[in-house]
């Protein structure tokens, strides 16, 4: 079984895709964290972003299990991020290692922007999550205030639509809802009434 789940940043993919992979006894991989990871790694090299033969040697040197989310979660990394994102070949050494970590046994939860579309596309369930840019904005300032990080709604808003537009209009697998994902909206809700919503899509598909 693997449950695709895409959507743009800050609509409580990540979460859900966490609750859903322990309800459903799958293994979980934020495939955001594969792409933060290789951004980090060539800012602390002091290496340009747009560096893709060193980028493909750092993915492909990838340790799933040694990415670190507090510190990758920083949010200058996902903006850095969204800018690695755009080298083709990059992300054809990451889709490898998501496609082969989605195929082991007894399968996986992945979520990402293209998972649908381009990683797995015979996915088992595909969901498109998203929120308003508004209620998306609010729940990222909150977050980032609650961590003692500083964050203004307007800057954060700002930031989300850039890395939203970045990330929906590049030309190497853009973000995009699957033809045969369902839409989850979250704008009026909260994670519980999401996660349900979730499970119950999941469990009539699967
Ligand atoms: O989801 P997260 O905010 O961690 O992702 C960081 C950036 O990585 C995104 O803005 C996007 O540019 C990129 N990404 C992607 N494809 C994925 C997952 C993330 O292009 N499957």
């Amino acid at each position: 079984m693997i449950i695709a789940i895409d959507g743009p940043a800050a609509s409580g993919k990540g979460t859900l895709a966490r609750r859903l992979a322990e309800h459903f006894e799958l293994r979980h991989l934020d495939t955001g964290l594969t792409f933060r990871a290789v951004a980090a790694a060539l800012l602390a090299k002091g290496l340009p972003l747009g560096d893709e033969a060193i980028a493909v040697e750092i993915a492909r040197n990838l340790d799933l299990a040694q990415m670190d989310k507090s510190v990758l979660s920083a949010h200058e990394i996902g903006e850095a991020a969204s800018r690695v994102a755009v080298l083709g070949a990059l992300r054809q050494e990451l889709v490898d290692l998501q496609r082969r970590f989605a195929e082991t046994p007894p399968g996986a939860v992945l979520d990402g922007r293209d998972i649908g579309t381009v990683v797995c596309p015979d996915a088992t369930v595909k969901l498109f999550v998203t929120a308003s840019p508004e209620a998306r904005a609010r729940r990222r300032t909150d977050e980032m205030l609650s961590k003692g990080q500083e964050a203004t709604y307007a800057s954060v808003l700002e930031d989300l639509k850039r890395r939203d537009e970045r990330d929906s209009q590049r030309t190497v697998a853009p973000m995009k809802q699957a033809d045969d994902a369902v839409l989850l909206d979250t704008t009026e809700m909260d994670i519980e009434a999401a996660f349900q919503a979730a499970v119950d899509i999941i469990s009539k598909a699967a």
